[in-house]
């Protein structure tokens, strides 16, 4: 082959490379074409709460009576499941697509916990079949009609979240962003900052959890992570994002997560749940609002 030819055939293959990702592009557009809101849920740092934090903000705006859906992108972790106690269901077939699991109604869920056989299997799949799985969530899961759908990202700022929020950019209204009141938390949110802006996301802000410790018998609140150097609020002021909800360590909470009973909790009242209140407002004042 000449060097014209090589170059022309390099040159018809990129142009099926950029045809193909066009294509995917489209197959995820038209299949979220009817859901109005999506924003994901990350943190810099494992285990802070985030998919805590993205159930109970799709149970609470399921409770309100909105259609709500959630992903679970944690392939190696997948916690949502069990949150919503539904781990033993298997997902079916909808309309040709995969049909999500409806704990209520109004609320459908999709992880990769559906479809390992036990909890204990760890998920040892390489890089390109886990991101062709959390593709399939997105284009081929019926998800319908839905108000809103929140996405709880594996965590860090790696090539897995990285992977993700890549595939939804231009469909994500923002990200929420989970930390602790710890001086780690600086870092953490500064790095989910950054991940952020190169991707062009717009942080929508950030949930201080596990926000002290109310003693059950004296009512005094303690800081379990040490002293609170106000670390998180910092952060909010230096980058100019607002803190959402600061969520207090709750162990009635834990438990009735644990009990896969978050909708059941986010239905009574509780301090939690007040806690929570200003983030879920907000999101349906800027779905009205947009
Ligand atoms: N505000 C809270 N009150 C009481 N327990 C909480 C609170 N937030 C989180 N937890 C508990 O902390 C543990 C970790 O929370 P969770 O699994 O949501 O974190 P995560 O950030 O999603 O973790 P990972 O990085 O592994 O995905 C869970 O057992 C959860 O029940
Ligand atoms: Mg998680």
């Amino acid at each position: 082959m000449s060097e014209k030819e090589i170059g022309m055939s390099k040159k018809l293959e990129m142009a099926q490379d950029n045809q193909k990702s066009i294509k995917k592009e489209d197959k995820l557009k038209e299949n979220l074409k009817d859901v109005k809101n999506i924003y994901l849920v990350m943190s810099g740092k494992g285990g802070v709460g985030k998919s805590t934090v993205a159930a109970a903000i799709a149970a609470g705006l399921a409770v309100r009576g909105n259609k709500v859906g959630i992903i679970d992108c944690d392939m190696h972790g997948p916690s949502i499941p069990a949150i919503f106690g539904i781990s033993e269901i298997r997902p079916g077939i909808e309309n040709n697509k995969i049909a999500p699991i409806y704990p209520i109604s109004n609320l459908s869920v999709m992880s990769i916990g559906f479809l390992l056989e036990d909890d204990d299997q760890p998920v040892i799949w390489r890089g390109p079949v886990k991101s062709g799985a959390i593709r399939q969530f997105f284009e081929e899961v019926e998800w319908g009609n839905l108000d809103y759908l929140i996405v709880d990202l594996p965590p860090g700022t790696g090539d897995e979240p990285l992977g993700i929020a890549q595939m939804l950019t231009t469909e994500i209204n923002g990200a929420i962003i989970v930390t602790i009141p710890q001086d780690i938390a600086l870092k953490s949110v500064r790095k989910s900052l950054t991940f952020l802006e190169k991707l062009n996301i717009k942080p929508y802000g950030i949930v201080k959890n596990m926000d002290g410790l109310v003693c059950p018998k004296c009512n005094e609140k303690i800081h379990v992570f040490g002293s609170d150097t106000g670390s998180v609020e910092k952060a909010s002021e230096d980058y100019n994002v607002p803190v959402l909800a600061k969520l207090p360590l709750d162990p009635e909470f834990s438990e009735a997560e644990e009990k896969g009973e978050i909708i059941r909790w986010m239905m009574k009242e509780s301090a939690w749940k007040s806690a929570i209140t200003p983030l879920l407002d907000k999101i349906e004042d800027d779905n009205l609002n947009s």
